[in-house]
């Protein structure tokens, strides 16, 4: 999977680590027996957090041989609630035990008031939160002391406050907190259509160099909505979308997502390769 790496990408400096899968326990027995057929791994950082059974084996097996990147979802960069310090120093020991390339969470708030969601809720883009979320970035960047990439969230509501687009507000954000950004392109296009905006809008409106990642998935049509279920394969329109993106920006690494109706790996890295040959496409 050389042909889509390069050095280097972006402003950022972040490596083009290729083709990557989630790392899930459904293959853990397979991958202590088997060579991974892809470049590197994301794992959920919360689910190796205190975790250290067969799961924390399996990831030092695999930390010794590919790259590692660690994924967040418990970060809630935009509440109101103070920044969860004992969040981050669990975050931080386990970044010192994977050596991750980088550490990534959503641009959202999670709860409020002490109350997880268990969701990702979209913030309200306007000035105000702007400048609390890059202060909190900055923040977290200081005292984790890796590079920090947010995600666009799917979302299904907006807020009637908002005065900026998302990828104006993404691309104020990383420019002020000095973060890059994970252009999650799957939700791109479910936003898109919950919205009503063009997803090539939001593809032209990001800043190429703060572009560190991309993710894809697949999504479930409920007729009235997009939903972003992580539970089938990426659809062709989600594929050229991709297409799109990575001729604006270039190769970057790239992770097939999947959190439900897991195939095997060969099947799920198969998959994953397809984006090998868009990103050829898109530099044709
Ligand atoms: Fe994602």
């Amino acid at each position: 999977m050389q042909n889509v790496k390069s050095q280097r990408s972006g402003r950022l400096g972040l490596p083009n680590l290729g083709l990557g899968v989630g790392l899930r326990n459904q293959h853990f027995s397979y991958l202590m027996r088997n060579d991974p057929q892809v470049d590197w791994f994301e794992i959920i950082s919360e689910n190796f957090m205190d975790n250290f059974g067969y799961a924390r084996h399996v990831l030092e097996r695999l930390a010794a041989i590919r790259p590692i990147v660690m994924h967040g979802v418990s970060l809630s960069v935009g509440s109101t609630d103070p920044l969860n310090w004992d969040y981050l120093k669990e975050l931080k020991t386990l970044a010192e035990f994977v050596q991750p390339k980088w550490i990534s969470d959503h641009l959202c708030w999670t709860g409020v008031a002490n109350v997880n969601t268990h969701d990702l809720l979209p913030l309200p883009l306007t000035e105000e939160s702007l400048s609390h979320v890059a202060e909190r970035v900055g923040q977290i960047q200081d005292f984790l002391q890796r590079p920090l990439i947010l995600e666009n969230p799917s979302t299904y509501l907006e807020f009637k406050e908002s005065t900026m687009t998302e990828w104006e507000f993404l691309t104020a954000l990383a420019e002020t907190a000095d973060c890059g950004l994970l252009l999650d392109v799957n939700n791109v296009f479910v936003s898109a259509r919950n919205h009503g905006f063009d997803p090539s809008a939001f593809l032209d409106g990001v800043p190429r160099g703060r572009v560190g990642q991309f993710h894809l998935a697949g999504h479930s049509d409920k007729g009235t909505h997009l939903l972003d279920t992580h539970d089938h394969p990426v659809c062709d329109d989600v594929w050229a979308l991709y297409r799109e993106a990575v001729r604006r920006t270039g190769a970057r690494a790239t992770l097939l997502e999947r959190d439900d109706h897991i195939p095997s790996l060969d099947e799920l890295c198969a998959e994953a390769r397809r984006a090998a040959d868009v990103a050829a496409e898109a530099a044709a």
